[in-house]
């Protein structure tokens, strides 16, 4: 069987002022009526074989996890709950050990539950065809979206040349994978047409990574073991221990495994992949009038181009603006210029420092 494993313990900081640590953006409705975290699980329905996911949140948040699986008719095999955050690699770490507890030794289908995809038929393709290169080959899989543009977060992976024919789709062995390059670097492997963006979604089997962690990271292997060891039930929710996680190394898959591994694989994806990383992604992908203006809410915008206005509670209006965000929320306004949103978290790692 196939496990999903929905990994939704981010802040979501770009996305301030919605997004809040207290209530991230995974948790908020921002495409559609349902939340990303929602649409995450609903995209797997029509899969054969899946088993119920997993879920690893921060234990801050397990009622709001488990409100929202309730409100799908969704039952998690297990609900992780982290005392702290520890990056990625911990998290599918201890989520492969609790899929094996049983003596199994199933495939999981890691998943950030704070992305988007436009075409969940073709995103259920690609895990199908995922599936069978990480059963039959042992791989690690991942997802590649071609680059639109040297971004800086995001690991970028160069498949091996397929031999003979020019590419087509499928599975492809990966000779390298970089993550977070600098601007050089990524503008080098945009331009060279070489490179595949990682989505940051994965397909491998349990053991798989389990063996990989121990050969590249054995001490978050050894962190995520004794955090699960001394982990107690608490009715829905499975909390890990607190020293043990506390003690475990904090590091992403990325940099811990993907990047070091040779056992890695590529599919090629094309499903209307967007992470929401930025106010500016989010206006991409919204539906935007002739003019470029996106609203959310009850928004009144003239003379405007290439806007986006997200209304709460009251009206918000704009006039003669261009490539403007506007995001009103009950006790905090943000208006920013479109091109510099990636800097929202400098805003928000202001507040906290100020306290
Ligand atoms: N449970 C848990 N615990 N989840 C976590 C934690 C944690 O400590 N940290 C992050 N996550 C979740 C986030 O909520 C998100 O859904 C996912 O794991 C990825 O974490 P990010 O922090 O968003 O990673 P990133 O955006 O810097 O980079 C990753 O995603 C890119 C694509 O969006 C990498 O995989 C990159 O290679 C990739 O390009
Ligand atoms: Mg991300």
């Amino acid at each position: 069987s196939l496990v999903p494993v929905l990994l939704s313990g981010g802040s979501g900081t770009r996305l301030w002022p919605l997004s809040r640590e207290m209530h991230p953006k995974q948790f908020q409705p921002l495409v559609g009526e349902k939340s990303l975290l929602q649409a995450t699980v609903e995209r797997l329905a029509g899969l054969p074989g899946m088993a119920a996911p997993i879920v690893v949140a921060n234990e801050e948040h397990r009622f709001m996890v488990a409100e929202q699986l309730r409100q799908l008719g969704a039952e998690a095999s297990a609900i992780v709950l982290e005392p702290v955050g520890r990056n990625t690699a911990p998290a599918i770490a201890v989520a492969a050990l609790q899929a094996m507890a049983g003596g199994e030794d199933p495939l999981l289908l890691v998943l950030p539950s704070d992305h988007v995809i436009a075409d969940p038929a073709g995103f259920r393709a690609a895990v199908q065809e995922a599936r069978r290169g990480a059963a039959e080959e042992g791989s690690l899989v991942t997802f590649g979206v071609v680059p639109t543009g040297p971004e800086t977060g995001y690991g970028y992976i160069k498949a091996f040349a397929p031999e003979g024919a020019p590419a087509e789709g499928g599975v492809r062995a990966v000779e390298r994978f970089v993550e977070k390059p600098d601007l050089a670097t990524a503008q080098g492997y945009v331009a060279s047409g070489d490179y595949f963006w990682n989505s940051g979604m994965f397909l491998f089997r349990a053991s798989r990574y389990l063996a990989e962690l121990e050969a590249q990271a054995p001490a978050i292997l050894a962190g995520a073991r004794a955090a699960l060891a001394g982990a107690k039930r608490d009715v829905d929710f499975l909390r890990l221990d607190r020293e043990a996680f506390e003690a475990c190394p904090s590091d992403s898959i990325d940099y811990a495994v993907m990047e070091k591994t040779r056992a890695a694989a590529v599919l090629p994806i094309n499903v209307g992949w967007n992470d929401v990383g930025s106010w500016s992604a989010l206006w991409e992908i919204a539906d935007q009038d002739p003019d470029g203006n996106a609203h959310h809410g009850d928004v009144l915008a003239l003379g405007c181009r290439n806007t986006l206005a997200w209304g709460g509670r009251r009206l918000v209006s704009l006039l003669g603006l261009e490539d403007v965000i506007v995001v009103d929320t009950d006790d905090a306004l943000l208006v920013a210029a479109r091109e510099r949103v990636q800097e929202v978290k400098d805003i928000v790692a202001r507040l906290k420092a100020e306290g």
